[in-house]
């Protein structure tokens, strides 16, 4: 049985995955890499500086800087993005969250966050969430990154529950990927056809709910 729920944050909980991409955008424009979708969807779930080798290394760019020069290009990403996050309420939530979670505490299941995102308790805080969930992953502490199973085994352990009773929730294909590697069952929020690797899967956060996932998990 499912007792709890290890969820991504960006572009799941809030729509932050297009925060992430509009500040990302500037600085493909700074190095000169073409900005396209699939390397929008692309960088989902993926840490910052990794996100940044891949930026660069889409536009041919990837020996063209120092690491100090890197750090820098990473920074100025960030300071961008902790601009756009500043103005998050808890209208931001994505349709239907704020309900499924309220609703998953409220019947006894335990929540916590697996987000690659060193704002995460920021923009949890921001939208009034923090105290449904039991912890947050220190993604600092991290060995490897998403696909790596390790940030959702370490959401395991912060719930106290086995793999097998956690769903995970992502809109990234490298975060279906790390919960399914986790022997978690993952659950993923996508277009149609864009997670294919999700054990269950939804095109809206609106349709996630603990009757949907139930009738699902029973198909
Ligand atoms: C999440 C997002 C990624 C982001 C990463 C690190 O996984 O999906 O787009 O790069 O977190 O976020 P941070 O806020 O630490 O730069
Ligand atoms: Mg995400």
């Amino acid at each position: 049985d499912i007792k709890g729920f290890a969820f991504d944050l960006d572009g799941v909980i809030t729509d932050t995955a297009r925060l992430h991409g509009q500040a990302w955008r500037q600085t493909a424009d700074t190095v000169g890499t073409p900005w396209t979708a699939e390397l929008a969807e692309s960088l989902k779930g993926i840490s910052r500086l990794e996100s940044l080798e891949m930026i660069l290394a889409a536009g041919g760019h990837a020996n063209d800087y120092t690491e100090r020069e890197k750090e820098a290009l990473a920074d100025e990403k960030n300071k961008a993005y902790q601009e756009l996050i500043k103005t998050l309420t808890p209208a931001d939530i994505l349709p239907g969250m704020g309900d499924f979670i309220r609703d998953a505490v409220a019947q006894g299941y335990r929540l916590s966050i697996a987000s690659a995102s060193k704002n995460a308790p920021a923009i949890l805080n921001n939208l009034g969430l923090t105290k449904y969930f039991i912890g947050i992953v220190d993604p600092a502490t991290l060995s490897a990154g998403k696909p790596d199973p390790e940030i959702f085994v370490r959401a395991a352990a912060v719930l106290d529950l086995p793999n097998e009773q956690i769903i995970g929730l992502e809109d990234s294909a490298a975060g279906i990927k790390s919960i399914n590697a986790a022997g978690q069952t993952s659950l993923g929020i996508a277009a149609a056809g864009v997670l294919p690797e999700a054990k269950l899967h939804f095109t809206a956060t609106s349709q996630v709910t603990l009757a949907t996932i139930a009738t699902k998990m029973n198909q």
